[in-house]
């Protein structure tokens, strides 16, 4: 298993975590034995489909819920045992609109729950200006909370949960139900606290996000870890390399072509009132693939051709599926 964690003393330690939950419909095991060590100053993306365990997986390392077996320590503390040393070196910062107080600014919003973590006096009031202008929220902080777009609610979370400078940093699915720009500002901010040092285990169905940010992937999957692997060496592990979109004129073609060389499979085809479209999931693609694609449909004037190399989308879908319909 990949650690990461080189010579320095890991920031988290998960070991054999297990946690069920019980309901009236029965027993749901949420986790069944995670491994998890992550090294200071790394930047993990924890990825998988909705039910997998990753926001139980965030609460008990932050110390919300008890593991029902196994250990997890933050910077050598038990958070069975010792959970306001951990609570103290941690901040979890989850997605949506939750918890902030709506009338008070933004300002003193931060001011209060800094102030619940023990920071006063100057030291108060530099940290919460340096987290107000670390997260762009400068020239709004005066206004309440209930005037600000959801992407600002969402960057006063995260100056909230920066402003302690903790050594683990948890992000559930911090860019949920942001536009792009938002999520960009989000990303922004959470890649200057990874360059500061900080600690930092994300979770997001954008893989956007996982993808720009991560240096290693960790898949969970039915409570256990799937993959954990540097980002590159996961995106190696698509079973193609490009997504080809081509388009035409007129009307579809009756057959796919079957023969182009490194052809993984054909994916949609689509007819619209005078044009066309279809995908093709490609092993390989190079110059010679496009010369090969010319070649095979001279008459079906071509009008366009895209190629999106595949990405941690591409990789995510396949491992969906494998884990779906396992061969
Ligand atoms: N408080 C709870 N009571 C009962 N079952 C729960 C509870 N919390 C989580 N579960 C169950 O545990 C499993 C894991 O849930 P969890 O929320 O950790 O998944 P997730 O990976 O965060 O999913 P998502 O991507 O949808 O956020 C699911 O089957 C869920 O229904
Ligand atoms: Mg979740």
């Amino acid at each position: 298993m990949a650690s990461g964690t080189g010579q320095s003393a890991p920031v988290l330690q998960v070991a054999g975590v297990s946690r069920s939950f019980r309901s009236r419909q029965g027993t749901v095991q949420a986790l069944k034995g995670v491994d998890l060590t992550v090294g200071p100053g790394e930047l993990v993306g924890l990825l998988g489909l909705n039910g997998a365990g990753k926001s139980t997986l965030l609460k008990i390392i932050s110390t919300l819920l008890l593991p029902t077996g196994g250990t997890v320590r933050v910077c050598g503390h038990d958070v069975a045992r010792r959970p306001r040393e951990v609570q103290r070196r941690l901040s979890l910062v989850l997605g949506g609109e939750r918890g902030l107080y709506l009338r008070l600014s933004a300002r003193d919003n931060l001011r209060f729950f800094a102030t619940l973590t023990g920071l006063k006096g100057p030291d108060l009031a530099r940290r919460c200006e340096q987290a107000v202008e670390f997260v762009g929220l400068g020239p709004a902080a005066d206004r309440p909370v209930e005037t600000y777009s959801k992407g600002m609610r969402q960057r006063l979370h995260l100056a909230i949960g920066m402003v302690t400078r903790p050594e683990l940093l948890l992000l559930d699915e911090p860019t949920v139900g942001l536009d792009p720009a938002e999520a960009e500002n989000i990303r922004t901010a959470v890649s200057a606290m990874r360059d500061q040092g900080t600690t930092i285990l994300l979770t997001s169905h954008y893989l956007n996000d996982i993808e720009q940010l991560a240096e290693r992937v960790v898949v969970l999957h039915d409570g256990r870890v799937l993959h954990d692997l540097p980002l590159p060496r996961l995106l190696e592990r698509a079973k193609t390399a490009a997504v080809v979109t081509l388009t035409g004129r007129g009307t579809a073609p009756p057959q796919p072509p079957v023969a182009l060389d490194g052809l993984a499979s054909v994916g949609t085809l689509q007819q619209h009132a005078s044009s066309w479209s279809l995908e093709l999931h490609v092993r390989a693609w190079t110059p010679e693939s496009l010369r090969h694609l010319a070649d095979l449909w001279p008459d079906q004037q071509l009008t366009d051709v895209r190629v999106a190399p595949s990405g941690l989308q591409q990789v995510f879908m396949e491992l969906a599926d494998d884990v779906k319909s396992p061969a």
